[in-house]
């Protein structure tokens, strides 16, 4: 049997006068039972179980891969490393897969987790103490991605839907800071959602694209102390320029400004630490490098930060106890699920677990060397090769995306059409095709692919 702490059992604790509870190894705490624990002043006690027994979520997780290889000492996957999580992700025997920046192959793993939630509902037929943990386990396996508190991240369904939350949170009739600072590298979804804002009285700018890059100085000249928000992208979606992120973070904080990052080109590329980067608000979808599928997103919030919003975009699950049923008072969670909306996205959160799991044990920074090798491969070749470039040259300045533009007799989604013929999947957008490896990708297929991809462009 499963077991279950919840708030209702917190609550019933502190109501009996008890000044701790004692749960044991097998128990799943919930965040609204920690929540309601911290807010009582209730001690949660784990039991240690002599011998080992496997937990719920244990004996129904899925079917581990053999592990790769040991770890190189650094630089990146060796090539041992690459071919043994090759494995994992079926449609890599017959296909070189480098439009991640768009979406991710599928794996075994993320696979089986979905299996996993269809097979509970065939057999159980309801089972929402499993699913919902699945999606707090989604939550605890983001939190830990990215070094935050579990409480400090909501799930929500999309990017789209994850900054009308946060922008639907600032009273903008009554906020004296009226201003939004935006930029043109940003998915145009972030900035239609601040646009929307503006019948509220929400003021947006742009903070320009230079040479296809966004300059510091252009924060340190527009943001100001009428600025509440600065909303940006931490890698351009169109030529992959990767922003210093802690940079921003002291420019927009020396005015007084909250910094919201779109890590959706980024997340699973490299490590994220949102408290050494001093990031105040974080959005991320999990299609792209974090390996899952459509249908989910998260939300970071700082901790000290929280209380100030209130969503508009809201619903039940944003409720400090979506159970109590209260229909004429809004009650926002304390912790960052107040930006939550409606039921979760169940099945695309045990794809996202799964997911970002491969991430965490493969490694965000090794992720990140080997994705600098494979650029500085595909920067170089492109170049050889005359490829129209677009792409920052230092490696350092730029996420897994090296893109090429196409000349203008060229239509990129037909050079995408072209490369699928070779099998190899590239991502076009506007007048690029986009070249986005990851941690799976060998340099000698760059090396095909972009010898490939100037047959294409030059035929
Ligand atoms: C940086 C970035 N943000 C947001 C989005 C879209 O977000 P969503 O469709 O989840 O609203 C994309 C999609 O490609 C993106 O690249």
């Amino acid at each position: 049997m499963k077991n279950i702490l919840t708030g209702e059992d917190i609550q019933q604790a502190r109501e009996q006068g008890k000044k701790e509870v004692i749960f044991d190894e097998k128990t799943i705490v919930t965040d609204i039972a920690k929540e309601a624990a911290r807010r009582f002043d209730i001690q949660l006690v784990k039991k240690e179980a002599a011998p080992k027994t496997a937990t719920v979520a244990e004996k129904r997780e899925p079917q581990r891969a053999t592990r790769p290889p040991s770890r190189a000492s650094s630089g990146g996957l060796s090539r041992e490393e690459v071919m043994e999580w090759k494995k994992e992700f079926p449609i890599l025997d017959s296909i070189i897969h480098v439009g991640n920046c768009s979406q991710s192959p599928q794996s075994k793993r993320v696979r089986q987790a979905i299996e996993q939630y269809m097979e509970s509902w065939l057999s159980i037929g309801m089972d929402w103490e499993y699913w919902i943990e699945g999606v707090i386990e989604a939550k605890n396996e983001f939190a830990r991605l990215i070094n935050a508190d579990p409480v400090e991240v909501a799930v929500s369904t999309s990017v789209s839907e994850a900054t009308s939350s946060i922008a639907s949170s600032i009273n903008w009739r009554q906020e004296p800071r009226k201003r939004v600072i935006t930029t043109e590298a940003e998915f145009p979804t972030v900035n239609y959602v601040w646009l929307a804002h503006q019948k509220y009285g929400c003021k947006v700018d742009f903070i320009p694209v230079r040479n296809g890059k966004l300059e510091l100085e252009d924060y340190d000249r527009l943001v100001d102390e009428e600025t509440k928000m600065v909303s940006t992208t931490h890698v351009y979606y169109q030529n992959g320029f990767k922003q210093d992120v802690k940079a921003i973070a002291d420019i927009v904080h020396s005015k007084g400004s909250l910094l919201l990052l779109d890590d959706y080109q980024s997340s699973g590329t490299h490590p994220i630490d949102v408290r050494e980067m001093d990031i105040d608000l974080l959005t991320t979808g999990n299609l792209k490098y974090l390996l899952g599928i459509p249908g989910i997103a998260f939300i970071y919030c700082k901790k000290e930060l929280l209380e100030q919003f209130k969503p508009s975009v809201t619903g039940w699950f944003g409720q400090e106890n979506p159970f109590d049923f209260h229909i004429r008072y809004l009650d926002y969670a304390q912790g960052a699920r107040r930006f939550e909306t409606g039921t979760p996205p169940v099945i695309a959160a045990f794809a996202a677990n799964e997911g970002m799991r491969i991430i965490n044990e493969v490694g965000p920074q090794r992720i990140k060397e080997h994705i600098e090798k494979l650029s500085e491969k595909a920067l170089n070749l492109g170049s050889e090769l005359g490829l129209n470039v677009i792409s920052p040259f230092d490696v350092t300045r730029k996420g897994p995306t090296t893109a090429i533009q196409v000349a203008e007799d060229q239509d990129s989604h037909h050079v995408e059409e072209e490369m699928k013929k070779k099998n190899i999947i590239v991502s076009a957008r506007g007048e690029a095709v986009r070249v986005a490896p990851h941690f799976f990708t060998l340099e000698e297929e760059i090396e095909t692919v972009m010898h490939e991809l100037a047959r294409v462009l030059n035929e």
